[in-house]
């Protein structure tokens, strides 16, 4: 079977709205037919500061998430980017491969150590795209679903893997970003220009799945729109009604030309009420289901020993492979 591999960084309390849809969604979906490996990206996480205590509670956090979303541990290898130490070594040699020009060009790099300011960022958020690919290309995959924010450290990785196949010998498939249209950005809810953000979206722009679901309620019905009053999808005209369509129709399968009909001739009050309730309806079951894992930690730290072991596998498999091509002496 193809392998699907995806990440995602233990860094907020919560998952919002937007890597749900436009990420996880997907992973659960994808694990039919696939061998697939999803992980949480602690390594990734403290490339900027964080705290140790509230690190190790996200992660076990962003763990019960996944399994809270359908992320099913019998099918899945879910495990802690840190516990196998693979990804960091594969990390070295990608870096290696990377000119310091094609680091700087990466964009996250460029938002997030501009908003640092002056000296703020440390080299390891420069050589986040690297590790990441290292992520990816240890288990390689067919696919690799993300949302639209991480398309070009996809084709980073792919440059990279090229590059080592051709400097080398072949060694790395060419992974496939597996990003869906209709969900690969979700807009903040107060400025429907940006996506939903835990770094730029204001508390009301954003719908924490974890949150009160009276809270997320709100946000939905206070969402920004715009003066009109027809309910109609336009992305350049109306990025406001767009996003919330496009949120109604991938939490309850309804196309977005259904939501139009259906709310013809009626204003963005009844649609946004509407919409405030189908989040809740969603939300309720998956907090939850959350909040019962974690009360679990002997479960927990089982799934995430099994699903280890496996990655290990396959990453061991990956790495001995890479020593050897580079020219390093194999241990005795
Ligand atoms: P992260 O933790 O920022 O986000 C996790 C996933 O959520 C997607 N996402 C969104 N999708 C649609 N609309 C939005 N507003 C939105 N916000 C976030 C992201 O695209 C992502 O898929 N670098 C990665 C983590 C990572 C990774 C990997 C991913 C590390 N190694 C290897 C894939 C493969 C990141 O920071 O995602």
């Amino acid at each position: 079977r193809p392998r699907v591999l995806s990440g995602i960084q233990p860094t907020a309390d919560s998952y919002h709205l937007g890597n749900y849809l436009g990420a996880v969604r997907n992973w659960a979906d994808l694990q039919e037919g696939y061998e697939p490996f999803f992980f949480i990206a602690d390594l990734h996480a403290i490339t900027v500061e964080q705290d140790p205590k509230v690190l190790r509670q996200r992660t076990l956090r962003a763990v019960a998430q996944l399994l809270a979303a359908g992320v099913d541990p019998e099918r899945s290898a879910i495990f802690v980017q840190s516990h196998l130490p693979e990804h960091a070594e594969l990390g070295w040699v990608l870096q290696c491969l990377t000119g310091f020009g094609e680091a700087r060009r990466m964009t996250q790099f460029k938002d997030k150590s501009a908003k640092g300011g002056e000296g703020a960022s440390s080299v390891g958020l420069f050589a986040y795209p690297m590790l990441m690919a290292a992520d990816i290309l240890l288990y390689r995959p067919q696919y690799v679903p993300v949302g639209e924010d991480q398309r070009q450290h996809l084709e980073l990785t792919r440059d990279l893997a090229q590059r080592f196949n051709s400097r080398y010998k072949k060694t790395f498939k060419l992974p496939e970003p597996y990003i869906l249209k209709e969900t690969a950005k979700i807009y903040d809810l107060q400025d429907p220009t940006i996506k939903m953000s835990k770094s730029a979206s204001s508390p009301s722009g954003i719908i924490d799945m974890l949150d009160d679901p009276k809270v997320s309620a709100k946000k939905i019905r206070s969402a920004v729109t715009d003066s009109e009053t027809e309910v109609r999808f336009d992305e350049e005209q109306k990025p406001g009604v767009s996003n919330l369509l496009r949120i109604y129709s991938a939490l309850t399968g309804s196309s977005i030309d259904t939501l139009v009909e259906k709310y013809a001739g009626k204003g963005y009050g009844d649609f946004k009420k509407d919409l405030a309730e189908v989040v809740v309806e969603f939300v309720t079951p998956f907090r939850e289901r959350t909040f019962a894992l974690l009360e679990d930690r002997a479960y927990l730290d089982q799934v995430l020993f099994d699903g280890a072991e496996r990655a290990r596998a396959v990453a061991r498999r990956t790495l001995t492979d890479v020593y050897d091509r580079v020219g390093f002496v194999a241990p005795v």
